[in-house]
């Protein structure tokens, strides 16, 4: 397949690329940049040059191809207060797809987040999202959630469309979001923290085994699919705590609650979630067979402790 990926030189997209170009698809990567262009000229991939503002060159590139993964996100933006103008971005980008790829049955994928599914219980690929869910509630996910709302319902317009739902932790070497962030949080503060009792759970995946799971839902996941990339259903974030204590040589603690914004700032919001999620279905239906490390294994190969993260 000739598949358009945006992102494409992201944390995701750029296991995503060699993923594909390895069986056998022609990859064309949204690249903003000259690093960006480069990254992706290295891998394999062929450059097209544009952002995600730049409504035009997704029709385009999208109508010349068979299939799209969007993977761009203004996490910049999103992270320093503008979230909503970033959602806002993601869905324009999504509507221009939709219109690119109407009535062609060619596949189209999106990153979402588990965590945008209700809390305390196992969610599945058949919850939607739900109000009182650690993005919800953090503030500014209302527009993305309705974005995969969006893309969910353009089967209905001959689009193999799907929404696929990341754990909040996607986890490996080179990793700078929420894992690397708890390590740096840890060391400035001289304790590895949990909220509470500690025995709330994030599911968590590989970003190889993420990666797979992409490739197999551009492949063949049928029109509307919601799909869940969570290799674990759910790891109790003490357990998390623990490993990087030890790693750092760290007393490991219990924040309490009222105490956890000040002391996660940012992070506190999602850490305190008790958000874990199946993908029984979405292994199931693509035979999806996770084979990288679990997250705390991970953890322990070090690479975590190994760097300071630039966004702590
Ligand atoms: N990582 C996780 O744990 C996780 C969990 C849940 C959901 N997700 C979602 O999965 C998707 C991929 O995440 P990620 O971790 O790979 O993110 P990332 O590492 O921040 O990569 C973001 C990608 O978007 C590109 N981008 C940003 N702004 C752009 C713009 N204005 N125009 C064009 N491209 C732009 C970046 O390009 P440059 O390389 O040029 O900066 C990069 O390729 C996102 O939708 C994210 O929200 C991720």
């Amino acid at each position: 397949m000739r598949v358009f990926v945006t992102g494409a030189s992201g944390w995701i997209g750029s296991a995503v690329v060699p993923e594909l170009i390895g069986a056998g698809h022609h990859v064309i990567g949204l690249a903003r940049s000259d690093a960006s262009a480069a990254a992706l000229t290295a891998a394999g991939a062929q450059v097209q040059r544009g952002t995600i503002d730049d409504l035009d060159i997704l029709r385009s590139a999208a109508a010349a191809s068979d299939g799209v993964i969007h993977l761009a996100f203004k996490h910049d933006i999103a992270f320093s207060g503008g979230f909503e103008a970033a959602a806002d971005a993601d869905r324009r980008a999504a509507e221009t797809f939709g219109e690119a790829l109407a009535v062609s049955g060619r596949a189209f994928v999106i990153a979402s987040g588990t965590l945008m599914l209700a809390p305390g219980r196992v969610a599945t690929e058949r919850d939607g999202r739900d109000p009182g869910s650690a993005a919800h509630l953090s503030g500014g996910p209302r527009t993305r959630a309705s974005t995969a709302q969006l893309t969910l319902s353009l089967a209905s317009r001959g689009i193999r469309s799907c929404v696929l739902r990341l754990p909040p932790t996607v986890h490996g070497d080179g990793d700078n979001g929420f894992m690397a962030a708890l390590v740096s949080i840890a060391r400035d503060s001289g304790v590895s923290g949990y909220i509470g009792d500690g025995s709330n759970r994030w599911p968590a995946v590989h970003r190889l085994d993420a990666a797979h799971l992409f490739r197999l839902a551009l492949e063949q996941a049928p029109p509307g699919s919601a799909l869940h990339a969570a290799a674990e259903q759910g790891v109790p974030i003490r357990e998390i705590a623990e490993v990087i204590g030890r790693h750092l040589n760290l007393p490991v603690t219990s924040i309490p609650h009222e105490q956890a914004a000040r002391h996660f700032r940012w992070l506190a919001h999602f850490l305190a979630a008790d958000a874990p999620a199946s993908s029984t279905l979405t292994r199931e239906l693509l035979d999806w067979q996770p084979t990288q490390p679990g997250l705390l294994d991970d953890l322990d190969k070090g690479h975590y402790f190994n760097h300071t993260p630039a966004n702590s």
